[in-house]
């Protein structure tokens, strides 16, 4: 039995339906809201706004709960590695052995970029952050595969998405590159895509990586390393409708090729109240310097007239521990001795968070660390530089903005996003 809202508005009564979904909070259908009552709606920001079906991802704020296609993250995280989760998300299933390896080989070949690249990086100021250089690279690879994407062949979206996932790493690397003013690093088929990633980062012109001369075995890439990474990816792969993916889906609704749609959502992720959040905590573990002063910067913090926040911490949906930073957390706690963590860092973020979690302001507002707060000390260990942490973000993220442009353009149902206004002018 169908269930039904009423609303009564100046002595009308109206009725809309109320959707029901798999998990999650129930909807109430206001498609037809205008047409019947002349009104609009007002949510800006879209707090209480379900602005899509989607089957991908699935948040439950209050319980601290991540699924990607129903499985929790703390499985996949422990399970499988990320090229299988990105399988996972590109075909609602988890890969067999042999689709595993066949889905790894396709992305190590498509892991190349165009020789005209080089020219492209080479016009950007040294200074360019990464992710200016990274979302002008993305954009660009619309011009090289400018053949719209025939949305009826499965094998096309195949294709596109493998491209876009398999050569962000090579661009990101690329971008790093540039920014030390030496010569870019190929990628290497013979390793794995996180090894491959810190491979691109690392190594010498001729592939070599050796720490000093007398030692002639190469440098290798640890498992710890590449394992941490890997988990990084995952955690952050998809997020249902956060501000990015909303930008990616809303581009997607105008037609325009799927690389302008991910690099849009490239600049949606860098500002820091989203996804350059990572860069913001070390950043600021590093102006707070010493555990003494924590204190006064949990109290600007807290200070209404003081336009301070405390990065990495709070969540538009999770009212509770953010999932990731609790499995982040344990990494740290790992990692710890075998990766050198910077112990300096770790001592303040420690204290934030014991203070900040037993602080009034921070409880009543269920503000708990977020992914972004655990994120960069480990990336630090691994000698990527706080001005790459977004692109890391970027790497892990755009299986999950790929699979949502899909998702939208297979939704026979999808319109262009076009919202209204209160006015408020002459
Ligand atoms: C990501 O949406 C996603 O899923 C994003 C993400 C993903 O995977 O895609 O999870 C990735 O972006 C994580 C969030 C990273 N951003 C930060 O860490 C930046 C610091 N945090 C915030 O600026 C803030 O918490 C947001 C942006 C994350 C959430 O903002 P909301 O939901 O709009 O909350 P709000 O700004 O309305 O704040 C509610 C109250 C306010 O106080 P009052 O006006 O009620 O007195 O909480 C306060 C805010 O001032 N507040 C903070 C705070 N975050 C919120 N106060 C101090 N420090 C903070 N970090």
């Amino acid at each position: 039995m169908k269930s039904i809202a009423t609303i009564k508005i100046d002595e009308k009564v109206y009725e809309f339906p109320i959707l029901e979904g798999t998990r999650g909070p129930k909807v109430l259908d206001i498609r037809s809201f205008y047409k019947d009552t002349g009104m609009f709606t007002y949510d800006p920001g879209f707090t209480s706004t379900a602005s899509c079906n989607s089957e991908i991802t699935f948040i439950n704020g209050e319980k601290g709960e991540l699924r990607y296609k129903g499985y929790p993250i703390e499985e996949l995280t422990e399970k499988y590695k990320y090229l299988d989760i990105c399988y996972l998300l590109l075909n609602s299933k988890l890969p067999t052995h042999e689709q595993s390896i066949e889905f790894d080989n396709e992305l190590r070949h498509r892991a190349f970029v165009d020789e005209g690249f080089q020219s492209l990086f080479n016009a950007f100021p040294r200074t360019a952050h990464p992710m200016a250089m990274l979302s002008s690279a993305v954009s660009a690879l619309s011009a090289f595969y400018y053949d719209h994407v025939d949305i009826s062949d499965e094998s096309e979206f195949a294709q596109m998405s493998g491209r876009i996932i398999a050569k962000i790493p090579t661009l990101a690397s690329l971008a790093y590159r540039r920014g030390l003013g030496i010569p870019i690093i190929y990628p290497d088929i013979d390793r794995y895509f996180t090894e491959n990633f810190l491979y691109m980062l690392r190594a010498y012109p001729g592939g070599k990586m050796h720490r000093n001369i007398n030692e002639k075995a190469d440098t290798k890439i640890s498992d710890i390393e590449v394992k941490a990474l890997d988990t990084i990816f995952t955690l952050h792969a998809d997020h249902e409708q956060n501000a990015s993916t909303t930008t990616v889906r809303t581009v997607a609704s105008t037609g325009a090729h799927p690389y302008g749609a991910i690099s849009a959502g490239i600049n949606a992720l860098w500002g820091r109240a989203h996804g350059g959040a990572n860069e913001s905590v070390i950043a600021q573990l590093e102006l707070i310097g010493n555990v003494k002063n924590v204190d006064k910067y949990i109290a600007k913090a807290k200070d209404p007239d003081d336009s301070f926040r405390l990065m990495g911490f709070g969540h538009r949906v999770y009212k509770n521990f953010d999932p990731r930073a609790k499995i982040l957390k344990k990494l740290q706690d790992q990692l710890k001795d075998e990766l050198n963590l910077d112990s300096r860092l770790l001592e303040i973020a420690h204290k934030i968070e014991d203070i900040a979690l037993n602080d009034e302001y921070f409880i009543k507002r269920n503000l708990y660390p977020n992914i972004d707060f655990y994120s960069g000390v480990i990336l630090t260990a691994l000698g990527i530089p706080k001005n790459m942490f977004t692109t890391i973000f970027v790497i892990g993220r755009t299986v999950g903005w790929i699979s949502q442009w899909v998702e939208f353009k297979k939704d026979k149902k999808a319109k262009i996003a076009r919202p209204r206004q209160l006015y408020l002018g002459l």
